[in-house]
């Protein structure tokens, strides 16, 4: 049955771990542009976890990146409603074009290409975002020419 006491046991662990560690995360990504690797042994220290955990953490949100990004950052929105519009035939043709998945970094250094989901705009699926720009209804001409601006 239900019982507070445990339930109050159960938040305070979570508390305790992650609790100060996502702020952490969110301003170190903020002044670096990423999480850089060598913060990692620097928050399991401080903060008392395993380096296991923090990076754990790191890449089990995808908000944070653990390495630099290029200068353009195009998010292709992944979830169910944008799946189901093509979201993955876009991926798809960003692996022929750039030759890089989701997640990665032409060699460039010029575009890095991340998976979303859900940008909250799925009524104009499939979504993406580009250097900040919510841009819907994409298909592959419209993914061209973001591709094309970016790279020019
Ligand atoms: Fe893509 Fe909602 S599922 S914007």
């Amino acid at each position: 049955g239900w019982d507070a006491e445990v339930a109050r046991d159960v938040i305070a662990s979570h508390g305790a771990t992650e609790g100060p560690l996502l702020p952490i995360l969110h301003d170190l990504q903020s002044i670096f542009g990423h999480v850089p690797r060598e913060a990692v042994p620097l928050l399991a220290d401080a903060l008392n976890l395993s380096r296991a955990e923090v990076h754990g953490v790191i890449t089990f949100y995808h908000d944070f990146r653990a390495e630099p990004a290029g200068r353009h950052v195009l998010k292709l929105c992944q979830a169910e409603a944008c799946q189901s519009m093509g979201a993955r035939d876009l991926a798809e043709q960003l692996r022929r074009r750039l030759d890089i998945g989701l997640h990665e970094t032409t060699a460039d250094g010029r575009i890095t290409v991340e998976p979303v989901y859900c940008l909250g705009n799925c009524a104009c699926a499939p979504a993406a975002m580009a250097d900040g720009e919510l841009v819907g209804r994409i298909d592959a001409k419209r993914l061209d020419r973001i591709v094309d601006a970016m790279e020019a």
